[in-house]
C-alpha cells in the first residue's frame, strides 16, 4: 500500500463539465491550463530530424541541450555562471515535482512546505515521499519547525502572484542558515504582465550562489511543448548529482527527439514572444469581460490564470460560470483558502476567449 494520496481534483468537476458542455455554442475550456497554438515550427522539426535514433538516450541530456538551457538562464533571465553538468532535462516538470522530495532522500517525520495555495503536486510530491506537508504563507507560519524542503512557485499557479526580489533574498538566506533545500518551481518566469517575476537563481536573489538551491523549468507554457514533456531542473550542482544519479538507475530519461526539441526551443526566442503576446492578448479580453460581469481579480499580475471571485463559494461561482458553458477551477483545488475564488486559465483560442467574454456580457 502507498500513501493515501488526494482525489483527483478534476474528477469532481465532472458535473459542471457536462453543464459546461450541454452550452449550444460549445464549452469553453478554461479549467485545466492545456496549450492549444500550434507547436512552432522550428521545434517539430528539430523533433523530426531525430526520429532514427535506435539507441539509448542519456538521462543527463545532450551537450547540447544543457548547454542550450544555460544559455536560456542566462539570457531570458540574467542567471549567469550556471553549469552545463548542473542542467538536467526532466520529462515535463510535474513529475520532477511530484518525485524531488523522494529523489532528496526527504523522508516520514520530514517536513515540506509548500504556499499556501498551490499547484497540488507539491502536496502529492511530500506524500509519496512519506513526509508531512506544510502550507505557509511566509516563513514565519512554519513557526519553530524546519523543513527539510521549501516549495516556492513565482509566477504562482494559481494566483498568478509574484514574489519579490527581497522576499526570495530573505528565503534563501533562512534556508541556507537551516540548510533547507528550495525549490523553485518557474514555469511561468516569462509570462509577466503587471510586474517582473526573477528566478531563485538570479544573482540579486541567490548571492551569486546556486548553493541549497534548485530552479525547476518547464516548457510547456513558454514554447506550448505540454504534449511533449520536456522540463528541465537547474541550480546546486551537488543536488543535480544526486538527482542525476537516482534517475539514471530509475529510467528517468527525456526520449532523443524531445531532448533536440527542446534545445530548438530553448535556442529561439522569438516564438516565446510570440506565444506570449497570444496569451497578454487573451488575458486583456477575459479580465475586462469578467471585471464587467462584476468579478474581482486579485494577484493575477503574471502567469497563466486569472485568480477571480464574486465574494461567494467557489463552487456557486464555478457552477454559475458552468451554466455559461465556461468552464473554471474552484479555487478549493489549490488549497482551503481558495475558497472563494476561481482559477480562470487563459488558454483556449482567441475564438473561444472571445465567446467567453461574448457570454459574460449576457
Ligand atoms: C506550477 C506548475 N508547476 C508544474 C506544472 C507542470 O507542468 P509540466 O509537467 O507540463 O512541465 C504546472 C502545470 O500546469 C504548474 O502549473
Amino acid at each position: 500500500m502507498g500513501p493515501a494520496l488526494p482525489d483527483f481534483p478534476w474528477d469532481s468537476l465532472a458535473d459542471h463539465t457536462a453543464t459546461a458542455r450541454s452550452h449550444p455554442d460549445g464549452v469553453v475550456d478554461l479549467s485545466v491550463g492545456t496549450p492549444v497554438d500550434p507547436v512552432p515550427e522550428l521545434i517539430r522539426d528539430a523533433l523530426a530530424a531525430v526520429s532514427d535514433q535506435p539507441g539509448y538516450p542519456t538521462t543527463h541530456g545532450t551537450p547540447e541541450l544543457r548547454q542550450a538551457a544555460v544559455e536560456v538562464m542566462a539570457r531570458r533571465f540574467g542567471v549567469t555562471g550556471l553549469d552545463p553538468a548542473a542542467v538536467l532535462p526532466t520529462i515535463g516538470s510535474k513529475e520532477m515535482v511530484a518525485w524531488l522530495p523522494t529523489l532528496l532522500g526527504v523522508r516520514a517525520g520530514d517536513l515540506v512546505a509548500i504556499p499556501e495555495l498551490a499547484y497540488p503536486t507539491y502536496e502529492v510530491g511530500a506524500l509519496l515521499a512519506g513526509a508531512e506537508v506544510a502550507r505557509v504563507e511566509g516563513l514565519t507560519a512554519l513557526g519553530p519547525r524546519t523543513p527539510a524542503l521549501l516549495w516556492l512557485n513565482s509566477p504562482s499557479n494559481p494566483t498568478g502572484r509574484v514574489l519579490p526580489i527581497e522576499h526570495l533574498r530573505k528565503v534563501v538566506d533562512w534556508a541556507r542558515e537551516r540548510g533547507v533545500v528550495v525549490a523553485s518551481d518557474e514555469c511561468y518566469l516569462s509570462l509577466t504582465w503587471d510586474s517582473d517575476a526573477v528566478s531563485i537563481l538570479d544573482p540579486r536573489v541567490s548571492g551569486g550562489s546556486a548553493e541549497g538551491l534548485l530552479a525547476v523549468h518547464s516548457l510547456s507554457k513558454s514554447s506550448s511543448l505540454a504534449g511533449y514533456r520536456a522540463g528541465f531542473v537547474t541550480g546546486d550542482p551537488a543536488l543535480v548529482k544526486r538527482l542525476l544519479e537516482i534517475r539514471k538507475h530509475a529510467g528517468m530519461i527525456v526520449p532523443r527527439p524531445v531532448q533536440s526539441a527542446m534545445t530548438a526551443a530553448l535556442r529561439d526566442d522569438q516564438h516565446v514572444v510570440d506565444q506570449r503576446a497570444r496569451y497578454e492578448a487573451r488575458r486583456k479580453v477575459l479580465r475586462e469581460a469578467l471585471l464587467g460581469a462584476g468579478f474581482r481579480i486579485d494577484h493575477s499580475e503574471a502567469g497563466l490564470y486569472l485568480w477571480a471571485t464574486r465574494d461567494e463559494d467557489a463552487w456557486d461561482t464555478a457552477g454559475w460560470l458552468a451554466s455559461l458553458g465556461i468552464l473554471v477551477a474552484p479555487g478549493t483545488f489549490y488549497g482551503p483558502s481558495g475558497n472563494r475564488h476561481v482559477r480562470i486559465a487563459l488558454t483556449a483560442t482567441d475564438e473561444r476567449i472571445a465567446a467567453a467574454a461574448a457570454r459574460l456580457a449576457g
